[in-house]
């Protein structure tokens, strides 16, 4: 029998441009899995709509930034071959698979939701909050149910929305027969790349805390970034011992660095670890840590941002990836909307079966109406 190949599903909301932490937590593994032969469906969904839930008083920002991770998912080797990149708001029947799972879910459930939970409360929505960005998990639910998809690859803060699917999936399939897939979320591997934390040490890079580098940074400006790092406080001379957990220098370099690189631009060290021992012994400086991580980093940003160039000089090019892989998406996500139209009963149009039957009820009805009438008319005369 041939073994049945995966989908996977996942995306990003269009708020900005992306970071090296998405790169390392997220579109890295895409890439790997996209080319690893292992899935025969690859979505990848510019999440337009669900960036509304949360910028709905901006809506110059999304626009402007669809472009931008566009441009950020082209340029790391999201390939739109093997890939099928699209865009959320211009598929409506994720819309309607919303619809129907709102029904599936209470009021309590999605305000437990933990990530939700803490967005409202960086953004002072906790007094009042927008109904769609509270049910935006259920959105998330379609999204992934649409596209069939066995496998999210996403970061830590998505398990929620991925468990608040798996139980939809679970209702539906039991009050109306299996229709939906049940899909699982696949974690970066690294523990380091589960969350890359900010130039600043602050838990998670964000625009609005200005604690990023950009995928789209030039090679003098991730060099001035890397020098402004936070590291170690303790570590205030060069003998010091060194600490080198929760350093985000070497968090950075945890996600970053291979051996390769330490032949080519710091062969007095094997490989991260003997680095790691030297600083944490004493007698290593920052400087010379940061420098290597700039090399480290403008080494992987690199061939990104040629990539980027060229894909800058083609922004019609760029929308036309983008509307095919929108229209092939939408083709996938009919599909679904049929069987899932089909297990709620509502498949009126597609059902000829319904009609024959219902005709046929009606015929008997009124044959046996015709019947009664006689009957009583033959009583009546007799
Ligand atoms: N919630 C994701 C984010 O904040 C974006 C997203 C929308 C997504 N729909 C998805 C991710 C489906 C994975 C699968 O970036």
């Amino acid at each position: 029998m041939e073994q049945k190949k995966k989908t996977f599903m996942t995306g990003d909301r269009p708020t900005g441009k992306l970071h090296i932490g998405h790169y390392v937590g997220a579109i890295r593994r895409r890439v790997e899995l996209q080319n690893s032969g292992e899935f025969d469906s690859c979505y990848v969904m510019i999440a337009d709509t669900q960036a509304l839930t949360d910028y709905y008083d901006d809506p110059d920002r999304i626009r402007e930034s669809v472009l931008e991770v566009a441009l950020d998912y082209l340029s790391c080797g999201v390939d739109p071959a093997k890939s099928t990149i699209f865009v959320q708001s211009r598929i409506p029947e994720l819309f309607e698979l919303t619809c129907y799972y709102l029904d599936l879910v209470t009021l309590s459930r999605l305000e437990r939701n933990p990530t939700v939970k803490s967005e409202m409360k960086l953004k002072g929505m906790e007094e009042s909050i927008p109904v769609g960005f509270l049910c935006y998990p259920v959105s998330q639910a379609a999204d992934i149910t649409a596209f069939g998809a066995d496998v999210v690859p996403a970061g830590e803060d998505q398990a929620p929305m991925v468990e608040q699917c798996q139980e939809i999936v679970h209702k539906f399939n039991s009050l109306y027969g299996e229709t939906l897939t049940m899909p699982h979320l696949l974690l970066p591997e690294n523990d380091s790349c589960k969350r890359l934390p900010g130039l600043d040490g602050k838990a998670k890079m964000s625009k609005s805390l200005n604690n990023c580098i950009y995928l789209s940074d030039d090679e003098r400006t991730v060099e001035k970034k890397v020098m402004t790092m936070f590291t170690d406080p303790t570590h205030l001379t060069i003998n010091d011992k060194g600490h080198t957990k929760d350093n985000p220098v070497f968090i950075y370099l945890d996600a970053f660095a291979t051996d390769d690189h330490f032949r080519r631009f710091y062969p007095q060290y094997e490989n991260l670890s003997a680095l790691k021992r030297k600083y944490e012994d004493g007698g290593l400086g920052d400087v010379e840590v940061k420098k290597f991580l700039a090399r480290v980093l403008n080494d992987v940003l690199d061939p990104i941002r040629k990539k980027r160039h060229e894909y800058e000089n083609d922004i019609p090019g760029v929308y036309k990836i983008l509307e095919e892989g929108t229209r092939k998406a939408e083709e996938k996500a009919r599909e679904t909307i049929f069987k899932v139209r089909r297990a709620l009963k509502i498949n009126y149009f597609e059902d000829k079966k319904l009609q024959e039957r219902q005709s046929k009820r009606f015929r008997k009805q009124h044959q046996d109406e015709e019947n009664l009438k006689a009957y009583l008319a033959k009583q009546k005369k007799g």
